[in-house]
Order: C-alpha cells, then structure tokens, then sequence
C-alpha cells in the first residue's frame, strides 16, 4: 500500500544546538513548519536570540537530506516584560511557558503565574499564541497535569481572545477540559503518547528511552488521547515533542526527560491512522496549520507501507548518538518514506 500525504506541520520540537541540532536536522525528513521549542541550554529569551537561532537553524539545514520551515518561539519567564513581547513578534509566532523545574532546561521557569499576565496580555494583544507546559509544580508527578487545569483556567478568565495551546497532554481530564474549551484554546498529542502507558516506563523494567514530561499515564488516559485523535476534533493536532537526549544523558542515573520521535513520527502518524489520508493530513498537517494561520503545505510525502517481507524491512538508525523511538525493541517502522514530492 501507498499513499501521498502532505508534508507534517509539527508544533512542538526540540532541534537543541550545536553538533546535536546538525544531528536532528539530517534525521528530520517529512516536515513543513516545524515550531521549535526555546528551552536551549542558553534560552531563546528575546527576539534578537529567536533570530540567531533561526539563522543558525536554516545554516545546517542547507547540508540536510530535506528541509523545513522552521517557527520560532520565545520562552516566557517572570521577567519577560509587555516590550520584549512587542519586540519579537516580527521574528516569532509563539510565546512558551515551561513551569520550573518540571522538565529539560525550566530551572528559569514560572513558579508564580500572576507575574507572567503583562507579557500575557501583550500576546493577546498583538494575538500571539500562548504554549502551556501543563504540569502544576509540587504536585504527585501524576496529577500535576489534572492540577494544572486551575491554572489554564484562570488564563482563559483573565485573556479571554488569548489563542492557547496546552501541550503534549496525556490525560482524560486535559482532553475533556480541552473539548469543552473555547475555539481559542487547543492542544497538541504525542506520537509517544498515543503509544505508551507507564507500564511501559517502570512496569516490568525500567525503560529510560519511554521516560518524558508529562510521563505516560493510565491505560484510560492513553485511550481517550485516541479516541480524540481518531475522531478527528480540530483543536487537537500533531505536536511530536520530538526531545533528543544523548544516549548517556538517559542511560544513567539522573536521566533526561524526552523521547526522540522526529524521524518515526510521520511513519507511526500513518499507522495510527491505518492509512487514511484524510484523517492523516487533518491531524498531522491542517488541524495546526488552522490554529497557527499557518501558509497552506504544497509539499508532499509518499509512504509504503512494509508487507512483512525481511529483505526490505524500514529500520531507523540504531548506530546514532539518540535513540529513535518507534513503539518496539527493533527499530522497524511499519511504514517507510519514499520520496519527496
Ligand atoms: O520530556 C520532555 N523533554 N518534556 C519536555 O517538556 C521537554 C523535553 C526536553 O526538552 O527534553
Ligand atoms: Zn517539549
């Protein structure tokens, strides 16, 4: 089986810098916009580093197997003024909010939310969209997400016309507080997430490759992020959280939080979605564009789905400095890209 769908619009990534950005951008094929996270481990806390990051972005895309375009976000801190908002919005289409200390680079994160509502209202204001980490601080690991709800609340009552995105969510209660939310308010899935329960983090081994934030819940919560997906609501689309980590950055005994799921992504979407391409353009690619006022994709991919055969099996790369999630020990995707269109 084969089919051509557009190209993805992913809107939630992690390309980090350095020799691992050059790394993720040559394992990126399939991607029209991307959104790029900011929490670099120098920031991305002004519009002026927006745009060097972007230059320097585009700079190793010029030696990648396929390109993409490349949406800048600036991480709101306590300090982020209504100024540094105005500033930036030539060069980014997002502000992103990381709670402290819950994941990857967020020891600069909020603790107390009042003090982000300037730079809040500056975003409503010039109608900049809002990305919400949702996970409440010194809550159970595994009801800091439910708990996080009072907060997104409170934002919405405040900055109504406020565009929100609560990301990578993980549980029934995010996905029926999302539904009942207004058309101002969305959220983004997981590849990984629509994947793993945290039976597959901690349930027989520990699997540090699973291990992300928000961790992977409950069996329910699992099924109502596919039911959500499957039934093709509009305010919830493809943000991968696609977060490489060094293999010895997870192997070991503080390990990072973050799954790499960039390459396998457009493969799993596929399968999810048993092929459809409908279903598959609306999630991976229309869904976000519309909530992002995103250009329309022109570009496409083509994918086989593999017949079982073990001459031609789609592998991702096993030897690479990250491992590639792909849903099983042996690394083979159930669809493989052919080419580009
Ligand atoms: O698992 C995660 N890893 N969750 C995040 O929110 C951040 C990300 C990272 O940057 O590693
Ligand atoms: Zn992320």
């Amino acid at each position: 089986m084969r089919i051509t769908v557009k190209k993805f619009n992913d809107m939630h990534a992690h390309l980090r810098e350095g020799e691992m950005l050059t790394y993720v951008v040559s394992e990126m094929i399939g991607y029209d916009h991307v959104l790029v996270m900011p929490n670099t481990r120098d920031p991305i806390l002004e519009g002026g580093q927006a745009r060097a990051y972007k230059a320097y972005i585009e700079k190793e895309q010029k030696s990648a197997p396929d390109t993409f375009c490349p949406l800048m976000t600036l991480q709101i801190t306590e300090q982020t003024t209504p100024d540094m908002i105005y500033t930036a919005r030539e060069v980014i289409i997002a502000g992103k909010v990381y709670p402290r200390g819950m994941t990857t680079n967020s020891g600069n994160g909020v603790l107390d939310y009042s003090k982000i509502y300037p730079a809040l209202s500056a975003m409503e204001d010039i109608d900049m969209v809002l990305c919400l980490h949702g996970e409440k601080p010194g809550e159970f690991c595994l009801e800091r997400e439910e708990q996080f709800l009072s907060i997104i609340r409170e934002i919405m009552s405040t900055f109504p016309s406020l565009r929100i995105v609560l990301e990578h969510i993980t549980t029934c209660a995010a996905v029926e507080y999302i539904k009942q939310a207004p058309a101002n308010v969305a959220a983004t899935i997981t590849v990984h997430h629509l994947s793993l329960t945290l039976d597959d983090v901690i349930g027989a081994e520990l699997r540090p490759h699973h291990f992300c934030k928000p961790v992977a819940k409950c069996y329910g919560d699992r099924e109502a992020l596919r039911n959500v997906v499957r039934s093709g609501h509009p305010r919830f689309f493809l943000g991968t959280d696609s977060a490489p980590h060094l293999r010895g950055k997870k192997e070991c005994s503080h390990g990072c939080a973050g799954i790499f799921t960039a390459p396998s992504t457009p493969a799993l979407i596929c399968e999810f979605f048993q092929g459809d391409v409908e279903k598959i353009n609306r999630f991976a690619n229309e869904f976000g564009a519309a909530f992002y006022h995103l250009s329309p994709t022109k570009a496409h991919i083509t994918l086989e789905r593999w017949d079982g055969s073990p001459n031609n099996t789609p592998r991702v790369r096993m030897d690479g400095p990250v491992e590639i999630f792909t849903g099983n020990d042996d690394g083979i995707l159930p669809w493989r890209i052919i080419h580009d269109e």
